[in-house]
């Protein structure tokens, strides 16, 4: 009998919380003002079926009239707290006292001193494919999603049709252009791709978890992911996604704490993945698109 009454509660709870989600998107693209989550529910406890009736018909007015688009747009807001993401180079100059040795697995193409001044770092190859996996069919690793928005910080609203380019290591930190003595053929990029952020500012694309790879002697670079997102009107960034609890990151020199992601583990249907959010935010200004 008191199970019955849990899941009584619990079931009428679930509506609530459903029509609570409803409402809130229904409601925030047609009123100016935005009702708090008290109101809204004050207003489902006494007269719920009229309100959502209502604004279901403001909804589609506004959704016919102005397209997904504009509703995405209105309806999402960049965080008060924001600030700009911060950029993360490895080839930038080194830190003092620090020393990059070229490893014995031969990763610089052409040499320290001509990838230096390439600042997209020396593995950076343009014109990767538009595609949202970035590892080729049965990759070993393991499988994440990394999905965000780009946000600009001026009008801290989504960025429509942003520019990403995303490249990263395999499961033993190697990249496809590593080795000169096999440089990657005209047209093919392993683990590299480019994105464009959808009518709500959202990208997401699947991979999987790169190795770490040494940079010199007791030097290691933790997983990451390097990312260069460009934008007209604003700065291009050119950063790196790092993850949560890698051991090495306590020792990197150019991971930034805003820069770490917190990956949750996601049950699928065929086994589990990692799930990652990665919001980029653009600060206003000239870019190199
Ligand atoms: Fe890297």
């Amino acid at each position: 009998m008191l199970l019955l009454f849990v899941k009584v509660v619990m079931s009428v709870v679930f509506v609530h919380m459903r029509m609570l989600q409803e409402v809130q998107v229904i409601i925030e693209p047609s009123f100016p003002e935005r009702l708090s989550w008290i109101s809204v529910l004050e207003r489902l406890i006494t007269g719920g079926a009229a309100l959502t009736t209502e604004h279901v018909e403001r909804f589609k007015k506004v959704f016919r009239a102005e397209g997904l688009q504009t509703f995405m747009l209105t309806w999402l807001t960049l965080s008060a707290t924001a600030t700009p993401t911060e950029e993360s180079k490895d080839d930038e100059e080194l830190p003092p006292g620090v020393i990059i040795e070229i490893p014995d697995l031969g990763r610089l193409a052409s040499g320290a001193g001509a990838t230096e001044k390439n600042i997209l770092g020396p593995y950076f190859r343009p014109g990767a494919p538009f595609r949202g996996k970035v590892t080729p069919p049965f990759e070993l690793g393991e499988v994440i999603v990394v999905r965000g928005r780009v946000w600009g910080f001026d009008t801290r609203k989504p960025l429509v049709g942003a520019l990403l380019d995303v490249w990263q290591a395999n499961s033993e930190g190697r990249y496809d252009n590593d080795d000169p003595a096999k440089p990657p053929k005209a047209g093919v990029f392993l683990n590299r791709v480019r994105l464009r952020t959808d009518e709500s500012g959202y990208y997401e694309y699947e991979s999987i978890v790169p190795g770490p790879y040494q940079i010199g002697t007791n030097l290691w670079r933790p997983a990451h992911i390097h990312y260069h997102v460009q934008h007209p009107g604003y700065k291009s960034l050119t950063t790196q996604l790092y993850f949560k609890g890698d051991p090495h990151n306590r020792t990197d020199s150019w991971i930034r704490p805003t820069l770490i992601v917190d990956f949750a583990t996601i049950k699928a249907r065929h086994g589990s993945f990692r799930l990652g959010t990665f919001d980029v935010v653009l600060a206003a200004g000239k870019g190199a698109v």
